[in-house]
């Protein structure tokens, strides 16, 4: 099925069996805490492997003059070690292909470096120990050259258009600006961020004749495939890539990488399976991140806080040859109602690894500079902030010009003020000191856009009223053989435990993987439509109308009958197929998921240390599938976004290219301790121009303007505003001393 219209009223509606927005606990959670759920490193099939490790370039550009692999290849249990003198011809990387993740990425293909960390060698050997102190013993010569590694607004470009649109214009925003009667023009800036997955990316490749298998860490098995067959040169069904259990994704597994790819060559060479991982410092560099952003916000109001002109430029990197650029600048297009607008995104292309999607790409990091801009404004005005954003709320996409598919920022606003107690906030900053603390309240906007893609799905019953359904989805820690289970449950009536979802295997029918928060969507469509076709297929068999045809217990009734679905279903057993692609809905609707953030913070100021108190994020999304998972994953958002504002770093040696801070000790993430109260909250909402399960996504919506909560919170609290992220305590400290 396509969205072409609104989804009517269905089953999933209905919830019959209460198995919709119930919090069922993970299928898999048992699986995984008891060690039970292989992830890639862990696979054991086949014969026994040998074991990859990655030796890296430590240049960020140049050539290499001399790779001497001898002594390495002596080392005790070294079985191969590949570098670009062994490397069979690849495929080439091209941004020519749209799917950037199914472009080639040949590794080691010449002598020519062109990002710190690219791999240099693989040593393979019986042991990972003896690998590794192989790896130690290949000590290249490197010819290194300058490289550019700082973005530049003066020679940055227009990127091309592949990721979106990169300069929209609406009205005539010089004007409009001029002509306003409170102008605000603000530069924010984000650092580096790294997806920071617990699982690193790991891969365990070997061949069965000219077929290659692959169990691997990714968020996508489709992509994976096809770029695994272009870098080798060989055809798509040569490839069998299986993800079936992630340790995270965060954007950062949208891709595979060189472990992968050379897994898969030094396997094919050896003739038995070879596994790599890479270490948490490889990381850094042989995989993405997110870039670091400068952007320039321009507000224009009248003396009442209604936004006349709204002006949002956002500069990013992209590798040299790369065409990602982080589209910071895109909810400015739908957030707020004004007749002015302008937004721009331009790029450096510089000598670092490829800058790619981290964790709600564009939003995250857009909001922490629109969102902050927007209590700047209110600061100006004298006004409450949550007031001003009620009073810019627009009656249509003020870009698009079509309405909302559903938007209740007004109501989550609301609702989020009124449960946080935001009516005690002092309304001027820097007033509220308790002992050598000085505490502040703080908010922000939340919306994250909503993607509906292609997807299929298999599902078939046997004699025993077991209902399998596959997929090449993966799950990534989010929840997707949950949910999956509550819709294939919900729709044929059977208990939970007789419905088995199969997962994350390149041989299943194709998804769209996990990403851009479109996984639920997206694949529990797909298995709705396949639900639906089986459905009226049991009722067919079962001579009972389709249409009057109710699935419970078991069983399916209607017309006066009732038969079981394990005998309808027989030895033979009833296979269907399902689909879903998006249809012109996201054209005739702007589709985004809202929220409202609320933070509290204590700054010491003695140190000008930053502690969360409390938070609150209150969210439309659609229709909830499964309330823990759900508030889960918002949960889990609302924390990076504390990182946001407060720790998350990826600090670059600006000489060498590189990240300096390239490990979790030095490179900060949120942890307990840094999260005391926090609290999430769905409003209940139903969207039917989505798809057919009217949910929308949730993965990324709760990082979404959580960092400029807090930030907000701090200048709340302090009287300092700190437009460089993250708000550390060396840039709090001098503003509290001058303050
Ligand atoms: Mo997401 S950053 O599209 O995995």
């Amino acid at each position: 099925m396509e969205m072409t219209q609104a989804s009517p009223p269905n089953a999933i509606d209905e919830n019959r069996n209460g198995q919709i927005g119930r919090p069922m606990d993970r299928v898999d959670g048992v699986r995984k805490v008891t060690g039970r759920a292989p992830y890639a490193y862990e696979v054991r099939e086949g014969d026994a492997p040998a074991y990859g490790w990655i030796v890296e370039a430590s240049i960020a550009k140049g050539r290499i003059a001399q790779l001497d692999t001898t002594a390495a290849q002596q080392a005790p249990g070294v079985l191969l070690v590949l570098s670009h003198h062994t490397m069979p011809p690849q495929g080439a990387y091209s941004t020519e292909v749209q799917q950037r993740f199914e472009r080639a990425l040949p590794c080691m293909a010449d002598d020519r470096i062109v990002a710190y960390g690219e791999p240099v060698a693989l040593v393979v050997a019986q042991t990972l120990e003896q690998a590794r102190d192989a790896a130690s013993l290949v000590q290249p010569r490197y010819e290194p050259v300058e490289g550019a590694y700082a973005l530049d607004a003066a020679t940055a470009e227009k990127p091309s258009s592949n990721v979106d649109e990169p300069d929209t214009d609406v009205g005539d925003f010089d004007t409009g600006f001029a002509a306003s009667d409170v102008r605000l023009d603000v530069t924010y800036t984000t650092p580096f961020h790294i997806h920071a997955q617990m699982e690193p990316h790991a891969t365990l490749a070997w061949w069965e004749g000219d077929r290659v298998v692959i169990h691997c860490s990714t968020q996508m098995v489709e992509h994976a495939r096809a770029r695994v067959a272009a870098t080798l040169q060989i055809r798509p069904e040569q490839v069998r890539l299986v993800s079936r259990y992630i340790g995270g994704g965060f954007g950062g597994k949208l891709p595979v990488f060189a472990d992968v790819i050379l897994s898969a060559q030094a396997a094919r060479q050896l003739g038995r399976p070879v596994k790599t991982a890479l270490t948490r410092q490889q990381m850094f560099h042989v995989t993405t991140h997110r870039s670091r952003t400068v952007q320039r916000i321009r507000l224009g109001a009248s003396r009442d806080g209604v936004l006349q002109a709204i002006g949002h430029e956002a500069l990013s990197h992209s590798a040299r040859h790369d065409d990602f650029f982080e589209s910071a600048a895109a909810q400015t297009r739908t957030l707020y109602a004004g007749p002015h607008r302008m937004t721009r995104h331009r790029v450096s292309r510089l000598d670092l690894p490829r800058a790619d999607s981290c964790r709600a790409p564009g939003e995250a990091v857009g909001l922490l500079a629109l969102e902050c801009a927007m209590d700047e404004l209110a600061c100006t005005l004298r006004m409450d902030p949550v007031e001003l954003r009620l009073r810019n709320e627009p009656r249509l996409d003020p870009e698009k010009q079509v309405p909302y598919s559903t938007r209740q920022l007004v109501q989550c606003l609301r609702e989020g003020a009124r449960r946080f107690g935001w009516e005690r906030r002092h309304p001027q900053p820097g007033q509220v000191r308790e002992g050598r603390w000085l505490v502040g309240m703080g908010m922000s906007a939340t919306t994250r856009s909503n993607y509906l893609q292609k997807a299929r799905c298999d599902l078939a019953l046997d004699g025993q009223g077991v209902l399998t359904a596959r997929l090449a989805m993966t799950d990534i820690g989010t929840g997707t053989y949950t949910i999956l289970t509550q819709i294939a449950a919900e729709m044929l009536g059977l208990p939970p435990a007789q419905v088995r979802i199969e997962l994350g295997d390149s041989d299943f029918p194709a998804t769209s993987g996990s990403g851009g928060s479109f996984g639920a969507a997206t694949a529990g469509s797909a298995l709705y439509d396949a639900c639906e076709q089986l459905r009226a297929a049991l009722a067919h068999s079962a001579g009972i109308d389709p249409a009057r045809a109710a699935f419970a217990d078991g069983k399916v009734s209607g017309s006066g009958k009732s038969a079981h679905l394990a005998l309808l279903a027989g030895d033979a057993g009833l296979a269907v197929h399902g689909e879903i692609a998006s249809g012109d809905m996201t054209s005739k609707y702007s589709q985004q998921a809202y929220g409202a953030q609320f933070a509290e913070v204590a700054v010491d100021t003695d140190s000008g240390e930053v502690r969360l108190r409390r938070m609150l994020g209150v969210f439309a999304a659609g229709r909830i599938l499964n309330e823990k998972l759900a508030r889960s994953q918002v949960l889990g958002g609302m924390v990076w976004g504390v990182g946001n504002a407060l720790l998350e770093d990826g600090v670059l040696d600006a000489r060498h290219g590189y990240f300096a801070n390239h490990d979790l000790a030095e490179y900060h993430v949120a942890a307990h301790a840094d999260i005391p109260g926090i609290e999430a909250v769905f409003l209940p909402e139903v969207d039917d121009k989505a798809n057919p399960l009217k949910i929308k996504g949730v993965g990324e919506l709760g990082i979404c303007g959580a960092g400029a909560a807090v930030a907000n919170a701090v200048f709340h609290a302090t009287g300092v505003r700190i437009r460089d992220y993250p708000l550390t305590l060396d840039k709090v400290l001098p503003g509290l001393r001058a303050g």
